[in-house]
């Protein structure tokens, strides 16, 4: 049998990215946000696919190691959460072979990131320009080897 991919979303806010199965965000307020934003849009079937918990980035994640094919951290890291504290937690839950992917804001930002990803042991970081929301994104993607 086929096992499903689980993709994990730190700091989801309202709008987790797609494909998410597992998301996890400091506070509660995001978190009911999260649940009746997407009730809405995806309908309830769509909406009970995610499973969400509460915990700080910064601290750990409530996940064991080497479960998820998929990490994304979309405009948390830098702004509301110690990039440095944070990349080792989400390295410790991916598999063997799975992607990260961050969406960060500012240049500096993002060149310390690719830092941060290259000591904590991430392969193939991969750093672009995107024009997401703002002119100076970054998109920013690795692989745990
Ligand atoms: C600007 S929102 C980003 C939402 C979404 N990822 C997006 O791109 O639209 C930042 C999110 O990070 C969450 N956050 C802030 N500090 C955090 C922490 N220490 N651990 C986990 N999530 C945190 C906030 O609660 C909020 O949901």
């Amino acid at each position: 049998m086929k096992s499903k991919r689980l993709s994990l979303d730190v700091g989801p806010g309202p709008s987790p990215a797609r494909g998410t199965t597992h998301a996890v965000d400091v506070s509660n307020d995001f978190v009911e946000l999260l649940g009746n934003t997407r009730r809405r849009e995806w309908g309830d079937k769509a909406f009970k696919r995610i499973r969400y918990r509460l915990a700080d980035a910064e601290k750990g994640l409530p996940y064991r190691d080497d479960l998820f094919d998929r990490v994304t951290c979309n405009n948390v890291l830098g702004s509301y959460v110690d990039s440095h504290k944070a990349i080792p937690h989400m390295y410790k839950v991916l598999k063997h072979g799975g992607h990260v992917s961050f969406l960060v804001y500012g240049a500096a930002l993002a060149e310390d990131i690719v830092r941060s990803m290259r000591s904590t042991g991430f392969v193939g970081v991969h750093k672009r320009s995107s024009d997401k929301y703002e002119d100076d994104d970054y998109v920013i993607t690795g692989t745990k080897k």
